[in-house]
């Protein structure tokens, strides 16, 4: 997902050190090239080598340590970085980087480099909330960086309180978000995705339903997330593990999740529909199980009510809509009229048969169609990174 990138990992010297190495792991698992600066106080937490293992580079420590190449390291790796993140940041650090003090291999780094800052803080509560800490944040956030701010729980001192480190996946999540050039542009905003397969009973048993696994419905749902926006996510069937600051409410049929969806849609600005909508469903629900009889079996099936198209005819030009449309023939010609039919403002179009593309997998071929044929067309990419340029879109409007 995150291939030819680079993540410089700052790591400063406070008990949750040990968790920047599930971090580092992460990243790496991601593709990402991780290169950690560790303060010296870090080194008193964990021991460089296991740094140096997960992430298969050298750590840096000593800004005068003999060099290995003929590079000065500091600037070398504020270049390097397509990412800065500095994980877990103590009140020392911050303070330093807040107010241009730069005096060892991580603080120089981080006032050489243009790349995105992003700090997770861990420390008391008391230091946290500390003005001094505050005031130091608030200067930092004002000149760009960005805060995964630290979790309430029992802290390594024995207190409990707001100052443990924050999750580590939704930290992992967030520099994923800053190397794919995403900012937290949707604060503020209300984002309403649609994901997964809906389910069609027949009887307390079967059910009609399609291959929608939901991943690129909740990939869209978490890229929201990350960027800022109160995500509600209507999901039917699906194999996506749960994501953390996503308000999921699971839904079955179509039916119900129309249901879900115009309760929703009043309150959101962004309605995204990537759920695989059944458009048909058994005239007749069976109560009880249906037994097989000596010949053929036919089913009476009727139009289940259209979401998006729904949604269009109620807001359109209000609110921005965003649909899905996966074609195996003609991809832009089907997605532009269906785009115009809906009165959505695009349709991501993915095609069935596209190498990378398709129902399960963790990438995705899209292009962004408008009911006018206008359409771009995308590279293969992760659905991560498909939804991050589906937002963006989405935002510019
Ligand atoms: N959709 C919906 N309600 C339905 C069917 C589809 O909201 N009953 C939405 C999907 O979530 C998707 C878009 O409409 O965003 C396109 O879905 P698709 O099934 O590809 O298009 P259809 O309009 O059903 O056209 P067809 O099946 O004839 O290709």
């Amino acid at each position: 997902m995150l291939k030819d990138k680079t993540v410089v990992l700052g790591v400063t010297g406070g008990i949750a050190a040990y968790k920047a190495l599930e971090l580092t792991s992460m990243l790496k698992k991601a593709g990402t090239d991780v290169k950690v600066i560790m303060t010296r106080a870090a080194t008193e937490f964990v021991a460089p080598l296991s740094f140096q293992s997960l992430s298969q580079n050298p750590v840096a420590v000593d800004m005068f340590e003999e060099p290995k190449a003929w590079e000065i390291r500091h600037i070398s790796l504020a270049k390097a970085a397509d990412v800065l993140a500095v994980v877990p940041a103590t009140a020392n650090f911050i303070g330093k980087a807040a107010n241009g003090i730069a005096d060892d291999m991580l603080t120089t780094t981080v006032m050489a480099s243009k790349a995105p800052l992003l700090i997770a803080p861990a420390m008391n509560t008391a230091m946290l909330e500390n003005p001094a800490t505050r005031e130091n944040i608030d200067k930092l956030k004002t000149r760009g960086a960005e805060f995964v701010m630290p979790a309430e729980g029992r802290l390594a001192c024995g207190d409990t309180g707001r100052g443990k480190l924050a999750d580590i996946e939704l930290i992992f999540w967030n520099i994923a978000r800053l190397a794919l050039k995403s900012k937290a542009d949707l604060s503020g905003k209300k984002v309403l995705v649609t994901a997964g397969a809906t389910r069609e009973a027949l009887d307390p048993v079967r059910f009609l339903t399609n291959h929608s696994s939901g991943k690129m419905g909740f990939a869209v749902a978490r890229a929201a997330m990350l960027r800022g926006a109160d995500v509600t996510l209507i999901a039917g069937a699906h194999t996506c593990p749960e994501v953390p600051g996503v308000n999921t409410i699971n839904v079955s049929s179509a039916l119900g999740m129309r249901e879900a969806v115009m309760g929703a849609a009043e309150s959101a600005d962004i309605i995204i529909t990537a759920a695989a909508v059944s458009d048909y469903r058994p005239a007749k629900v069976s109560e009880s199980k249906i037994k097989k009889g000596e010949g053929g079996m036919s089913l009476e099936l009727v139009r289940n009510p259209d979401i998006l198209k729904e949604l269009g005819e109620k807001y359109s030009g209000s609110k921005t809509i965003i649909g899905f449309a996966m074609e195996t023939e003609e991809i832009i010609k089907n997605a532009a009229d269906k785009c115009a039919e809906k009165r959505a403002d695009f349709i991501v179009a993915n095609s069935l048969t596209a190498e990378g593309a398709g129902f399960g997998g963790d990438t995705n071929v899209i292009s962004i169609v408008k009911g006018d044929g206008t359409a771009r067309d995308y590279p293969m990419m992760s659905k991560f990174e498909a939804a991050n340029i589906i937002l963006t879109e989405a935002a510019k409007l």
